[in-house]
């Protein structure tokens, strides 16, 4: 995740059984590129080492608000400072009435008061201490503050029980954090609409027309779009994962799609059409399960709406052509014939590229020319269009 890439995250772990966690957690931090100084509070390490944290993250783990800081000042006062976030996972009932009461008798504590950082907060507990009102109270103080609550799962919790409780995925953290990080970037303030998946057709009940779109390279623009700060809807037929901090549409047919897109567009900014939409439906799909027989099955099909050509705007609109051959005169006809902004002439004969995979390969064309991009993974893709809607929004608003 490339927003995170550099980032000063300061995790702050509390005494939970979910802190063993944690430390996967600090583990994808890592990877995803941040600097990442590590707090344990006295309860966290009844479950944890300052070691298994150190060894992934290589830096800073303290505990004591005494510890000197290395730099010779004084350490939750420069920890605070050079922050970028205060994420705090996973939170203790006890720490988070802490931090809404603003206690500062521990290195957490004084760390909250003192940084000017988004505070992110991911709580940990029994159903019971969860939904308590107290709970809830401060959950609520910390919300009104500006602080980002990530709701905690329902599952198998430490007593046995079953309920509301469980930390947050370690996915889902990162995905908060990464869209906190980027409310101040260059999509700031825009809203775009993101369209993802492989429409299905109905033939029976049971069965229907669609294709290989896997919808990951829609998925990859919506996340890397809510990252730079634009507020999200991504319409999808898709069977991923609903990314976090974006509105998703659910949709089957290309039908419902245009409907979608239609109602999301009103106030957008951007359209960008990265699903494979079925240009022909069943012309009267069966309303029962239709039954093996002698004769050979007919089924007719008629056009389905073209959604980017019919919806109109003056929002910028991006189009997507997946591509056999003849890559640039085909998305070149597309562009032409769909009055677009911009097409992602997107080669899909090669393994590695289009339908499926996490890689692509494609070429940026506009009225004005062609930009071959190299293969890249379909978020780094997503970065490489978004410059170019950024640039389109710039020479719009001129
Ligand atoms: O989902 P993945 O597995 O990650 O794969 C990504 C992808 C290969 C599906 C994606 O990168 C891609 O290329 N999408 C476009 C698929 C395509 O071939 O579209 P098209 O050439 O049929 O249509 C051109 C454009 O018009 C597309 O933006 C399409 O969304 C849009 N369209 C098409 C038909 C239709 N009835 N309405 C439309 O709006």
């Amino acid at each position: 995740m490339s927003s995170l890439r550099g980032k000063r995250i300061i995790l702050a772990v509390t005494g939970s059984i979910a802190a063993y966690k944690a430390v996967q957690l600090a583990s994808d931090l890592y990877k995803a590129g941040a600097l990442v100084d590590t707090i344990l509070t006295a309860e966290a390490l009844r479950f944890v080492q300052p070691l298994s944290f150190a060894a992934i993250t290589h830096r800073l783990v303290a505990s004591d608000l005494w510890t000197p800081d290395p730099g010779g000042g004084v350490l939750h006062v420069e920890l605070a400072a050079a922050a970028d976030a205060l994420l705090v996972a996973p939170a203790t009932a006890h720490t988070i009435a802490r931090l809404a009461l603003g206690l500062a008798d521990d290195l957490l504590g004084c760390i909250a008061l003192s940084t000017r950082a988004p505070l992110l907060v991911a709580p940990a507990m029994e159903s019971h201490m969860y939904q308590h009102p107290t709970t809830q109270q401060h959950l609520a103080t910390l919300r009104e503050r500006g602080a980002v609550v990530i709701e905690p799962g329902v599952g198998h919790l430490a007593s046995g029980a079953s309920g509301v409780g469980r930390l947050a995925e370690p996915a889902e953290i990162l995905g908060y954090l990464a869209a906190t990080l980027g409310r101040t970037g260059d999509l700031a303030g825009r809203h775009l609409v993101v369209t993802a998946g492989g429409t299905r057709e109905p033939i029976d009940p049971v069965r229907f027309i669609s294709n290989r779109s896997s919808g990951k390279q829609g998925y990859a623009l919506a996340e890397a779009a809510r990252d730079r700060g634009a507020r999200v809807t991504l319409v999808s037929s898709a069977e991923l994962p609903p990314p976090v901090a974006v509105q998703v549409v659910r949709v089957e047919t290309a039908q419902q799609m245009l409907e979608a897109v239609q109602a999301a567009c009103r106030d957008a900014d951007a359209l960008l059409m990265a699903a494979a939409v079925a240009d022909y439906r069943v012309a009267h799909p069966a309303t029962e399960k239709l039954k093996k027989g002698a004769a050979p099955l007919t089924l007719e099909l008629v056009e389905n709406p073209d959604i980017l050509a019919s919806v109109r705007g003056p929002f910028v609109r991006v189009g997507f052509a997946a591509e056999t051959s003849d890559l640039l005169a085909n998305a070149g006809a597309k562009l032409r014939a769909k009055g677009l902004d911009l097409i992602v002439a997107n080669d899909v004969s090669a393994r590695d590229a289009g339908f499926g995979v996490e890689t692509n390969r494609v070429t940026l064309l506009d009225a004005s020319g062609a930009e071959e991009l190299p293969l890249l993974s379909k978020r780094e893709v997503a970065e490489r269009v978004l410059d170019r809607v950024v640039r389109l929004l710039a020479e719009r608003r001129a």
